[in-house]
């Protein structure tokens, strides 16, 4: 049996996300101790046991539910929380009963972790985000929204089934909010250390890049249409980030974090861009080349993000 890493990690929130993440956490053995928050205590003693009962399959790991006291001396705690958008219910006043709940996970965390490092999944993740960084007053650095870690994956994923190549060969980001206003960076993309143009130019295959950046988009909403939730996508890529901190990787992952005075127009709210992972988290943000078109769209991107904010402040 592999020996796990010594972490203790809580997840807050033990719906379909936080309960895939715990589980997630658990068969890559990424956590000694990993304990499930949720106001619906049953809910997280039952997705707890569910997948301690498998542990004799993959780890000698522990899964339980408990309280916030928890967070004291936890190494990474994720917030998951939240509440699903209802029919006729808009985006804002969603972001608006979502902001109340995560301010108050939010305190409930401070009241006893000491300088956290903390991932936020709950959407809307770039306002949550947001919320989480002013309310605890930690620097940015320790609070890392799970941002556009999904929607890059699912672009690199829809590319290599059009060129038809391994999807580790392609690096290609989206960048901007997670949300209608993600931006793909094309300019920027690489296929097996080829730049795009130069990998379409070679195999004469030309992309109808229109249609996979909206299939990107549409990729939570097409999942949501057909099972009802996303969950696994997501739960593998913010265990995707825990390894970044926990093994102190240096890994590059587009994650959103308030951008400083450094990033002028964009700086102020939470939105994604490639970023150095460490164990104290963010170690670096990265300015990714964008050709003129795209700097447009990052700029509006993060004009939308200001907006909601500002919005939801009100
Ligand atoms: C996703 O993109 C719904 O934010 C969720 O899968």
């Amino acid at each position: 049996m592999q020996s796990t890493n010594g972490k203790k990690i809580v997840v807050v929130g033990a719906g379909n996300v936080g309960e895939a993440i715990a589980y997630t956490l658990m068969a890559k053995a990424q956590a000694e101790d990993i304990v499930l928050v949720d106001v619906n205590q049953d809910r997280a003693k039952g997705a707890a046991l569910d997948i301690a009962h498998g542990t004799s399959f993959h780890h000698q790991v522990q899964v339980r539910q408990a309280g916030y006291e928890e967070c004291a001396g936890a190494d990474i705690i994720i917030i998951t929380a939240g509440i699903a958008r209802k029919p006729g219910q808009t985006r804002l006043e969603l972001a608006k009963t979502n902001v109340s709940i995560i301010r108050s996970i939010t305190e409930s965390i401070m009241k006893y972790a000491e300088n956290p490092l903390i991932i936020v999944v709950s959407n809307p993740a770039d306002v949550m985000t947001t919320e989480v960084k002013e309310f605890s007053g930690l620097p940015a650095h320790r609070v890392i929204g799970s941002g556009t870690s999904l929607d890059t994956a699912r672009f690199r994923y829809n590319i290599s089934t059009e060129l038809g190549v391994n999807v580790k060969d392609v690096q290609a980001y989206i960048v901007g909010e997670h949300g209608d206003s993600q931006v793909p960076v094309w300019s920027s993309a690489i296929v097996g250390g080829l730049p795009m143009t130069e990998y379409e130019e070679q195999t004469g295959i030309s992309l109808d890049k229109a249609a996979i950046a909206e299939h990107t988009k549409v990729g939570g909403a097409e999942v949501i249409g057909l099972k009802g939730a996303t969950f696994y996508g997501v739960a593998m890529s913010v265990s995707t980030i825990v390894e970044a901190i926990t093994k102190d990787e240096g890994a590059i992952l587009p994650v959103a974090h308030v951008l400083d005075e450094s990033f002028g127009e964009w700086a102020g709210v939470a939105v994604s861009l490639p970023c150095r992972i460490g164990g104290e988290g963010i170690e670096k943000s990265f300015r990714i080349p964008m050709n003129e078109e795209e700097t447009q769209a990052m700029n509006h991107s993060v004009e939308i993000l200001k907006g909601f904010w500002r919005q939801v402040k009100e």
